[in-house]
């Protein structure tokens, strides 16, 4: 049974031997060989660093190490990148999802690469100022390589304060976000070199052992400040909603196909998969071909809704009928600017046999 406490007004002073604790757990514990982590003694690169904390935004270590080695293989300079065609910069992204990412990334790289001094920010807010980087990744950004005194405040940091101080504001709310920074503030290390150890520590301790279920509290190094901990309530921090129904919407997706090829269409100005090459979306049955026959339906989930699709084939033996698409055969789907959803569906069943 967890035991109930009277909750005292908060009174933040320094904390100071959480952050010493964290800091000594991270030094021995935390992830040092990272691919954008600097050679012992030498500093970040800011590129490096700014690459795999946009990767990292919605996309578990794992596979953000992954597509981090591939991405710096390929464009391995800020200049690299910026000299690149955005198609290509896409078809690098293809399998990460959010691709609004790569194209602020690219975009990025020409601002910097065009201005004259070429260089990078030196504190978060200017960090900040950059498209797509919020709050919490320009913080984490700016202690790695400007060594600032900045509170990162992703997912991961955000429970680890939660359970510490039995916050009750929602996970994910902004009063939640409001009741921290104050906490994360006085958290920091006093030194501002010890920021980068600091920063990687408290995201390794959040996604290590604070994890969102099943945490390794017999493991934490900060157990003894976490207010969740000592009275048996760790399952109850931080407090969720109660998940509400996502919203449904279908479409049909039109496939001409030979017998070495589909028929892609650009998508242009629209809110998903923007700037990539999709099959046809044809939103009504009545606006199918008749020669169309149904392939299959699978859902997938985006963001804050499901996306439910139906996939349609036509036999095409005339390319030139369908003049708005390009024609992909498997290694150029494979290979190209097509979401990784587009890329499963179609190399399986009817296509390419
Ligand atoms: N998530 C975002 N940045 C990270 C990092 N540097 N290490 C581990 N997880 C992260």
């Amino acid at each position: 049974m967890p035991k109930k406490i009277e909750k005292k007004p908060l009174k933040i002073t320094k904390n100071l031997g959480f952050t010493q604790d964290l800091l000594n757990w991270g030094k021995l514990n935390g992830r040092k060989s990272l691919p954008w982590s600097p050679v012992s003694g030498k500093k970040y690169d800011p590129y490096k660093v700014w690459v795999s904390e946009i990767m990292l935004q919605q996309t578990q270590l794992k596979t953000g190490i992954k597509f981090f080695k591939k991405f710096i293989k390929i464009f391995p300079t800020v200049e690299n990148l910026a000299k690149s065609k955005l198609e290509n910069v896409l078809s690098v992204w293809s399998g990460l999802g959010y691709y609004s990412r790569a194209k602020n990334l690219h975009y990025t790289a020409l601002l910097i690469c065009s201005s004259s001094n070429k260089k990078f920010p030196k504190n978060a807010k200017e960090w900040e100022k950059l498209p797509g980087v919020g709050f919490s990744t320009a913080a984490s950004i700016s202690s790695f390589v400007n060594n600032e005194r900045v509170p990162v405040m992703d997912a991961n940091v955000l429970r680890v304060f939660a359970r510490q101080l039995m916050f009750d504001e929602f996970i994910g709310s902004t009063a939640l976000k409001r009741k921290i920074l104050p906490v994360a503030n006085k958290s920091l290390p006093l030194d501002s070199k010890e920021m980068p150890i600091y920063t990687q520590s408290i995201m390794d301790l959040g996604s290590i052992i604070c994890r969102p279920k099943n945490p390794k509290c017999e493991l934490c190094p900060v157990s003894n400040y976490c207010s969740a901990f000592k009275t048996s309530n760790i399952a109850n921090y931080p407090v969720r909603k109660t998940k509400l129904e996502k919203e449904k919407k279908s479409v049909n997706w039109l496939v001409p196909y030979t017998s070495d090829s589909v028929a892609l269409v650009l998508l242009k100005n629209t809110r998903l998969w923007n700037g990539l090459w999709t099959p046809m979306q044809i939103l009504s049955h009545s606006q199918l071909p008749e020669s169309a026959s149904f392939v299959k339906k699978f859902k997938i989930p985006i963001s804050n809704f499901i996306l439910e699709i139906s996939i349609w084939s036509v036999s095409c033996t005339n390319k030139s009928s369908y003049k708005s698409a390009k024609w992909f055969n498997k290694k150029d789907l494979l290979n190209g600017a097509v979401p990784s959803t587009v890329k499963q569906a179609l190399c399986s069943d009817k296509f390419f046999l």
